[in-house]
């Protein structure tokens, strides 16, 4: 058999050695080509441009590999020892900015293993024993994500706690409930606002769950097949704080369910931030005039002086679109891959990478906002005490006196229909003038049928009566600290 030269700098493999001006290194992989790669496709494939910043993910995974090896005596202490010096010496050159980055490294998990054989000699060429990229890269992402989801739920909490301290701040404040955006019943803007603590609540249970179910160790997959080496796997679990190892090594290399997860999480979260941006931009309009936002967290217009525009609840919203477009984009990478690894996978991080960041940013922006408001009390106590928000208190009332309720609704819409016939408001009634529509009203249905009353009635778990909801507040200050 022939051995033909690759055209440029081929020849036998110098490992590690790097390239001189104007040549290309050999790739960590170069054994059974020909030819070089073209640059086109080294630029195509890369991934370093954005996984660089799983370097701090891929150097602790690499530390616990091999020490694994190590101890499955694949490695001497030596020879671990220094790696391990090694690993730490990349990782500070990365730290610091001082990390040769090199064009031809595919991705981050190259560009480490090529540095580290620079910095320590052939012996860094054992780092991969029993490891494929493969089970690397799925390691790196689980993590980070295990990482960045920790500090996005502490962030979320704050958010919680920027409510809970508004709630509390307005427990006296009244509003007009909405359904259809047309005006319904009276609640209180505590209750209103504890209603994004419990969507937040369940968010934060989301991330909990996905975040659990990625907690699970690829390393020892390998490539697809699992490993040659003895290495106990439990106990690189153990090292990296996985609380359990992948059963199955072609499942370990191809599965993303548990980036899906984060994505859809965020999706939800990121729905959630989208409605109260909505109700943030309408409340604060000069139609609602119900709040008014922070001067410093709006902008103006380069013509209109007057203006005072929403920009950043509008750009929370803006970016939902964004954060759900890397779900579907994550889902259709994946619906058609057939087992086990496929380097459509790549395109897992940069959705991760980029809904992550903007779920954090918005979760931040959000709860310094809410922290902010300005709240137009009286405003809100006007709304509450017109439009007839007090109809079907009026149509319990008579259910009160024995009427059933089909019919006492019937009433109650009659009595609505002749005030805005009229142009009155419910509470301009005398009991004259309700006695007119039905003689079960009695002495008592002035007194029942107001804002306070409404309230206070709702006072089932759930219920917007005072009672109820400071007791919310004072559970969710405990639970949120
Ligand atoms: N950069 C790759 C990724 O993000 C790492 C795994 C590459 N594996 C391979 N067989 N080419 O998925």
């Amino acid at each position: 058999m022939t051995q033909r030269k690759k055209p440029r700098g081929g020849g036998p493999r110098r490992s590690g050695a790097r390239a001189g001006a104007g040549q290309q290194p050999e790739k960590l992989w170069s054994g059974r080509f020909r030819e070089r790669t073209d640059r086109l496709v080294e630029t195509f494939t890369a991934s370093l441009g954005f996984d660089r910043r799983l370097y701090p993910y891929d150097i602790q995974g690499s530390i616990a590999h091999c020490k694994t090896l190590e101890r499955a005596g694949v490695l001497s202490r030596r020879e671990v020892v220094s790696m391990i010096r090694g690993l730490e010496e990349v990782k500070r050159e990365l730290e610091t900015g001082r990390f040769p980055f090199d064009p031809s490294d595919e991705d981050i998990h190259m560009a480490i293993e090529r540095r580290l054989t620079e910095l320590i000699g052939p012996v860094g060429g054992k780092l991969h024993t029993g490891r494929s990229r493969n089970d690397q890269v799925s390691l790196d992402l689980r993590l980070f994500l295990k990482e960045a989801l920790g500090s996005l739920l502490e962030g979320v909490r704050r958010l919680q706690q920027a409510f809970v301290k508004q709630a509390r701040a307005h427990l006296d404040v009244v509003m007009p409930g909405y359904t259809h955006l047309q005006r319904a019943q009276p609640v209180l803007l505590a209750h209103h606002l504890l209603a994004y603590v419990e969507m937040l609540e369940r968010d934060r249970g989301r991330m909990q769950d996905a975040r659990g179910r990625l907690d699970v160790l690829p390393l020892g997959a390998g490539a697809l097949a699992g490993t040659n080496y003895p290495v106990d796997r439990v106990y690189t679990a153990k090292l990296l704080g996985f609380s359990a190892v992948t059963e199955n090594s072609l499942d370990a290399v191809s599965d993303r369910d548990f980036a899906i997860e984060v994505l859809s999480a965020l999706s939800i979260l990121m729905m959630h931030l989208s409605r109260l941006s909505e109700e943030l931009v309408l409340w604060s309009s000069q139609e609602f005039q119900f709040i008014e936002l922070p001067d410093s967290f709006c902008t103006g217009s380069s013509m209109m002086p007057q203006k005072k525009n929403p920009d950043v609840p509008e750009l929370v919203r803006g970016k939902t679109g964004r954060v759900y477009g890397h779900l579907l984009a994550l889902l259709t990478t994946l619906k058609g891959l057939p087992l086990s690894y496929n380097r459509d996978l790549q395109e897992d991080k940069e959705a991760v990478f980029d809904a992550l960041d903007t779920a954090s940013a918005c979760v931040e922006i959000s709860a310094e906002l809410v922290n902010g408001l300005t709240v137009h009390r009286a405003a809100m106590a006007r709304a509450a005490n017109s439009g007839y928000l007090l109809a079907t208190e009026l149509a319990d009332y008579l259910v009160t006196k024995g009427m059933p309720f089909r019919k006492a609704h019937e009433t109650a819409g009659r009595v609505v229909r002749a005030c805005l016939d009229e142009g009155r408001e419910l509470r301009d009634l005398t009991l004259t003038d309700l006695r007119a529509f039905s003689d079960r009203f009695e002495k008592d249905a002035l007194d029942a049928v107001t804002v306070e009353g409404a309230l206070e009635r709702k006072s089932q778990i759930g219920g917007t009566a005072r009672k109820r909801v400071e007791a919310r507040i004072r559970a969710l200050e405990r639970a949120l600290g």
